[in-house]
């Protein structure tokens, strides 16, 4: 039968209850760190807003953060947050992010000078059209009410939108009979005739493309 013994080096040399007790002040000392690591955490966009450089008013906005977008938060100040987010561009047209490769789900739209401020991470090329998508970062400044922890409130208010203002003129359509890019071109048309402002025609939008025909199993998070 064999005996298992402890060979490990270190036990030789730290005895074990003072190995022990290093290894619990180790975890003890991280612990607080890690539970309240807010860089770790997934934040969305609770409505469409403004993005800078730097956190100041004064400071002209470099794009649109558009609702229902995941982020992290870096940094805070007084009333803004540093935020990164990850969006996927199309080949030739880095002004604009979206949320999948191949799938019109608007994250971020860019001013031209800041695409250069996007860090690029991987590229594929999609067989069917030919494109190459580039996935990227881009970290910048947003207003601190501007973002929840909660996406499942984000889509019951755009499901009350869409089952109440979507149902005036037809019956109510299931959001995965279409794709995103399909939802895309219908809102165009249909978007302006519930009367409502460009932001919740927007939510609307963004909740039909999450739970679009080829999306409904890839959710929003990052
Ligand atoms: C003012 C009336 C009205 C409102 C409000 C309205 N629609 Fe429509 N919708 C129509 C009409 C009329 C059609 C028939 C096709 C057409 O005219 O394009 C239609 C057709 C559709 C179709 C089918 C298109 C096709 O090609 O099969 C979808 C999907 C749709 N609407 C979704 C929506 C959504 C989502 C909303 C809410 C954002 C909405 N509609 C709001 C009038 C409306």
């Amino acid at each position: 039968m064999n005996v298992i013994q402890h060979h490990d080096p270190l036990f030789r040399v730290i005895p074990r209850p003072f190995f022990l007790i290093f290894i619990i002040a180790i975890t003890l000392q991280f612990t607080p760190l890690l539970t309240t690591a807010e860089g770790a955490k997934p934040f969305f966009t609770n409505r469409t807003v403004k993005v800078r450089l730097q956190p100041d008013k004064s400071d002209k906005p470099v794009g649109r953060l558009f609702v229902a977008s995941p982020l992290r938060v870096l940094d805070r100040k007084p009333g803004w947050l540093r935020v990164s987010l990850k969006g996927w561009y199309q080949e030739g047209a880095k002004r604009v992010l979206y949320a999948l490769p191949g799938k019109r789900i608007f994250t971020l739209v860019l001013g031209r000078s800041a695409a250069a401020e996007l860090r690029e991470l991987t590229s594929q090329t999609d067989g069917d059209t030919g494109l190459t998508w580039t996935e990227a970062v881009f970290e910048g400044w947003i207003q601190d009410q501007a973002i929840t922890d909660d996406l499942d409130s984000i889509w019951s208010a755009a499901w009350d939108l869409f089952a109440t203002r979507c149902t005036v003129c037809h019956q109510r359509r299931i959001p995965d009979k279409y794709t995103a890019n399909q939802w895309g071109a219908l809102l165009k048309v249909m978007g302006p005739r519930t009367g409502l402002p460009k932001d919740d025609q927007q939510l609307i939008l963004k909740y039909l493309q999450h739970h679009a025909r080829d999306t409904i199993d890839n959710q929003a998070s990052n």
